[in-house]
């Protein structure tokens, strides 16, 4: 696999960044590029004495072009004037265009955008492959199995199908990834304890991927609902109540359980109030000062995530999640999460769904300092998968433009299925 590509030939602006897709390392981290190496015969080629051009008696322009600058300058004055090509013929309208006097307006703003050139120089916003995490599905089996609601997502074998598919998204610079594990029913019950196994599913898997790519960013789910027998976020009471400050105590187990395995970044999704604190003084006193923790700040009770909650098998047996995620018609309440997490130290803090709650994004971002995420959830990826399938919109073009979206609402980091996909579009590989 091998190709080159700027950002003014790939059909996606890139940012400021050149991409030379070809050597893997290379995309890993631009620190890592091999540093230019001049040798000092170079060195002094470049010189600007060396190049003595512009006094016409140094020995570069004129010898080539014959005449010196104030040869030139004097020919000019002289009205000798060189050729340069006739002014251009002006376009034609087709005929029957009507012929009218030009509007009397001073802002044109379609001056600014003209041409593929002038559009770049004044794009406002920009989607780099290291803006992208990769949520990835893992099961204890050997092959991969395809999740019906989402075409092209997979259940991967953590022992091979992950690793292959880690290595394909840092090939492209996606170089973050976040674990979603597909638990045996019979390790689910009603208090999730599973969540904290430290040779369960997810710990084990980040043993291996850290022995593999030691500088993978790997965040982890801290919640109950796939460990749980309830399909719940959290431990359910016999009249139906999802107890908080028990299931805080099960979290604080699993975020370092995943820290002690070489997690990077531990992202409660389970919207349990309290839990950022929690989980930040029990990573403390276990010595992971240096995990961080990506808050699911503003988590929506949506049927956008009906897709993964098949991918995992964890719909709830009963009732639905709408006394611990937020209310959709609800703005203003999504403050009051920001400033708990921010309080309770937060590093990250995520707006989910994506798409449909780009004022929540916007909001999050004017009013908090801290990096903010946004997840491109199930529902949505399939259902730009669906339009393209069925060739009502053009797949790519559609997800490229709903993540420069996410963007340009103010998301520095964005969850999403298409960061493979997405990742090899900015980077012109088929
Ligand atoms: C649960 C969790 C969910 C998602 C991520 N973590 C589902 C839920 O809250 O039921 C949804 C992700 C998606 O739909 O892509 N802790």
């Amino acid at each position: 696999m091998m190709a080159t590509t700027t950002m003014l030939n790939s059909p996606y602006n890139i940012g400021a960044v050149k991409f030379d897709v070809k050597v893997k390392p290379l995309l890993h981290f631009s620190h890592k590029l091999p540093p230019m190496r001049l040798n000092r015969r170079q060195m002094l080629t470049i010189k600007a004495s060396d190049e003595g051009s512009n006094n016409g008696s140094g020995p570069g322009a004129s010898r080539k072009m014959g005449l010196s600058d104030e040869e030139c300058e004097a020919a000019v004055v002289a009205g000798n004037v060189p050729e340069a090509p006739p002014l251009p013929p002006k376009p034609s309208a087709p005929a029957g265009t009507p012929v009218v006097s030009s509007l009397p307006i001073n802002r044109r703003p379609r001056r600014n955008r003209r041409s593929p050139a002038v559009r770049a120089a004044f794009q406002e916003t920009n989607l780099t492959p290291a803006n992208l995490v990769y949520p990835l599905f893992i099961h204890e089996g050997e092959e991969d199995a395809p999740i019906g609601a989402m075409p092209g997502c997979y259940r991967l074998g953590w022992r091979h199908g992950l690793i292959e598919e880690a290595s394909k998204a840092r090939d492209v610079g996606v170089n973050s990834i976040v674990l979603f594990p597909k638990v045996p029913d019979s390790l689910k019950s009603p208090t999730g304890d599973e969540a904290y196994n430290e040779n369960g599913l997810v710990p084990r898997t980040i043993r291996l991927l850290k022995d593999k790519y030691p500088d993978l960013v790997i965040y982890t789910d801290v919640a109950l609902d796939p460990y749980s027998s309830d399909g719940h976020d959290g431990i359910v009471r016999e009249d139906g109540v999802i107890m908080n400050d028990e299931t805080v105590h099960q979290l604080c187990k699993q975020a370092v359980a995943q820290a002690r395995a070489g997690a990077d970044v531990v992202s409660p999704s389970d919207m349990m109030d309290g839990r950022v604190g929690a989980i930040r003084t029990a990573l403390d006193a276990e010595g992971f000062q240096h995990v961080s923790i990506m808050s699911y700040t503003a988590k929506y009770a949506s049927s956008f995530y009906g897709p993964f909650r098949e991918a995992l098998d964890s719909n709830p047996r009963f009732g639905d999640k709408k006394t611990y995620q937020m209310n959709p018609a609800n703005y203003r309440e999504a403050l009051v999460e920001m400033q708990a997490d921010e309080s309770e130290g937060a590093d990250i803090l995520l707006v989910k769904p994506g798409l449909p709650y780009l004022d929540i994004i916007r909001l999050l971002r004017d009013k908090s300092p801290l990096p903010i995420a946004a997840y491109q959830v199930s529902g949505e990826y399939s259902m730009i998968k669906a339009g393209g399938v069925l060739k009502m919109i053009d797949e790519e073009r559609v997800m490229m433009e709903s993540l420069m979206c996410l963007r340009r609402a103010g998301a520095d980091i964005i969850l999403t299925y298409f960061a493979l996909q997405a990742g090899r579009c900015l980077c012109g590989v088929k």
